[in-house]
């Protein structure tokens, strides 16, 4: 049938409504809040295994999140190698406590996926947003299933394209390492709203 350029209506989306994706956005089962409030940045880890499954979770968890005309300009690349780990520590400023979690992703922006379509805007800063909101999603997956991560991003780019086998131009933007919590939950301090947020128009210095 030709397109008409319409959207389908609500009767024929809700017949592409299944009984699963109806269970998914039930709003007792999204326990979202709980999850964000709960994220905050784990430096230690207990000597315990993340398990595959756990990780395929996660992972499965950011295939999930938008990203520029869905084109996923970013790669993820999975580290438990004792050796590797300490390689990225050492990339990453000496942040030892990479190499005591079970398991590091690095996420890397893949310009290559969306300069065709997108050019310098796609190659400049899109495939760094499809790869930060990845990693936020792998952030806010793990903490849902009780595990703890940090966002580490001070590392010299070259020193980790090497140790990862990676080639030019994918550029990396966070290394992730997650494991089992072991420091307490610690809420650090945020802007309040009313600086941070602004109604209609800028009025701050910048
Ligand atoms: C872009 C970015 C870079 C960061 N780089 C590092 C880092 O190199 N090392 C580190 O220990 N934490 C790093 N962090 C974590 C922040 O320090 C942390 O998110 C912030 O202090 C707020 O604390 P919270 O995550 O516990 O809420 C980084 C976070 C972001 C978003």
């Amino acid at each position: 049938m030709a397109s008409t350029g319409k959207r389908p209506s609500s009767e024929s989306r809700e017949t592409k409504e299944t009984k699963e994706t109806k269970e998914l956005r039930e709003p007792q089962k999204l326990d979202f809040f709980a999850v964000v409030h709960s994220r905050f940045s784990v430096r230690a880890y207990q000597k315990r295994e993340v398990e595959p499954d756990l990780l395929r979770k996660i992972l499965e968890a950011v295939n999930q999140a938008p990203s520029a005309g869905n084109l996923q300009a970013y790669e993820i690349v999975v580290i438990r190698d004792i050796d590797r780990k300490r390689a990225l520590a050492r990339a990453a400023l000496d942040q030892n406590f990479i190499a005591e979690a079970p398991v590091v992703l690095v996420f890397l922006a893949n310009p290559r996926r969306n300069q065709w379509r997108y050019g310098r805007r796609g190659s400049d800063l899109y495939c760094l947003q499809d790869a930060t909101i990845a990693c936020a999603y792998a952030q806010l997956a793990a903490t849902a299933l009780g595990l703890g991560s940090c966002w580490v991003g001070a590392f010299d780019d070259r020193q980790v394209l090497n140790i990862l086998h990676c080639p030019q131009p994918l550029r990396p933007v966070a290394i992730l390492p997650i494991g089992w919590p072991d420091e307490p939950l610690e809420h650090r301090p945020r802007r309040s709203l009313s600086d941070l947020v602004h109604y209609e128009r800028y009025e701050g210095q910048g």
